[in-house]
């Protein structure tokens, strides 16, 4: 049976080019620490990680590669904004489109008394701005929100919301889980403070790898939640207060960020807004095929509007899940369905607590790809 992957969402597959042999490569041939190690092998993996985080560092129009630091994915990198910066009395804003990755650690903070602000979305999964700004107070600290939505492909306007925080002194983070690698970033213009990013989906790197890049004012309010070795101070009782070893506590995954730093060259050479126009390509003409559908019901931005090549349906007339099981069984098409680690985004989409079936389009898939999905949902409809 063919085989169709749509499920680039949750992690793209396959991975870029030379990323599994970089991460061979390293296990079988150079296996050594950095920071730990005096010898010539150790410095010189000391030297492949320097230069995967100059990568990082220019591809999110960043200025520092020492505050670009290295987590094992976005969700760490999340909490350790959330919980080491934010104190009982302070007020976080976070959106309603958020991912568990925002919204658990938002929740247990309030639970520890930081005051928390839902700003609301439509139900396309747009944010409303107007919302968003009457919730700002003299308390207000940070505001984390996702960049782009996990459920629905919807975008923030995040230079708006860069703009009005940086314009009040409030910290503006990005999650940006599924944009990294696929949408241009740049923190200086958007006026992000940090940004975290994972390195499996839009990057096409390897799981287990992922970021935090925070600019010095951020890194400098910022407490480690994660406290141990970093091969530097050693005589010290607490962490470094220098980056990136403040937040880089234990051994970093060495085979996985050279796995990482390979994708990097190649997202680098074929270009993100080439990647970007081919995939919202795809989407486009995935979502053209049901627009007068009865039977299927496209949930969040359509067609014409700027999002991220994921899109949600629900079959008002059948079980999603049975929609998603016989995709995969008679056809071989890999999605998912359910509430995609979401339920707050599918609240304000009114698909709560059903959930949708969810194609997210990847950097491999092909339009013959989308014609044989089109075809295979229009016949699970007829049946
Ligand atoms: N957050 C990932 C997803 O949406 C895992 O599937």
């Amino acid at each position: 049976m063919r085989k169709v992957y749509l499920d680039n969402g949750s992690t793209s597959f396959p991975k870029a080019p030379g990323v599994g042999q970089a991460m061979l490569d390293y296990v079988e041939n150079i296996g050594c620490n950095v920071s730990r190690g005096g010898y010539r092998s150790s410095y010189s993996a000391a030297e492949k990680v320097l230069y995967a985080r100059e990568k990082i560092r220019e591809l999110f129009g960043f200025d520092r590669d020492n505050n670009v630091i290295f987590t094992p994915n976005v969700t760490f990198g999340l909490n350790y904004i959330i919980h080491g910066l934010l104190k009982r009395g302070d007020q976080l804003i976070i959106s309603s489109m958020e991912h568990n990755a925002v919204a658990r650690p938002a929740e247990a903070a309030r639970v520890s008394g930081v005051s928390l602000e839902i700003a609301q979305c439509d139900e396309s999964g747009h944010l409303d701005t107007e919302d968003f700004k009457r919730r700002i107070t003299p308390e207000t600290k940070a505001v984390v929100m996702l960049h782009g939505s996990n459920v629905n492909g919807s975008l923030m306007p995040v230079a708006e919301v860069g703009k009005i925080c940086s314009e009040k002194g409030i910290f503006f983070i990005v999650d940006a889980a599924q944009t990294a690698g696929v949408f241009p970033i740049n923190m200086k213009e958007m006026k992000i403070d940090g940004l975290a990013f994972t390195g499996h989906k839009g990057l096409l790197g390897p799981q287990g790898t992922g970021g935090l890049l925070l600019n010095e004012k951020l890194a400098e309010a910022l407490s480690p939640i994660i406290e141990g070795g970093t091969g530097s101070s050693s005589d010290s009782a607490v962490m470094p207060d220098f980056m990136p070893d403040k937040f880089e506590a234990g051994t970093i995954n060495l085979p996985g960020i050279l796995g990482l730093s390979a994708a990097l060259d190649y997202i680098t050479e074929i270009g993100i807004d080439e990647i970007r126009s081919e995939e919202l390509k795809l989407a486009k003409l995935f979502m053209a095929a049901f627009e007068n559908c009865e039977d299927v019901r496209i949930i969040g931005p359509g067609a014409d509007e700027e999002r991220c090549p994921v899109v949600s349906l629900d079959f008002p007339e059948m079980d999603n899940a049975e929609v998603a099981f016989r995709l995969d069984d008679e056809f071989g098409i890999m999605v998912r369905c359910g509430l995609h680690c979401a339920p707050m985004a599918h609240r304000t989409l009114k698909t709560f607590p059903k959930g949708t079936v969810r194609f997210a389009f990847g950097h491999w898939n092909t339009t013959s790809e989308v014609d044989y999905t089109v075809e295979a949902i229009k016949k699970i409809i007829a049946r």
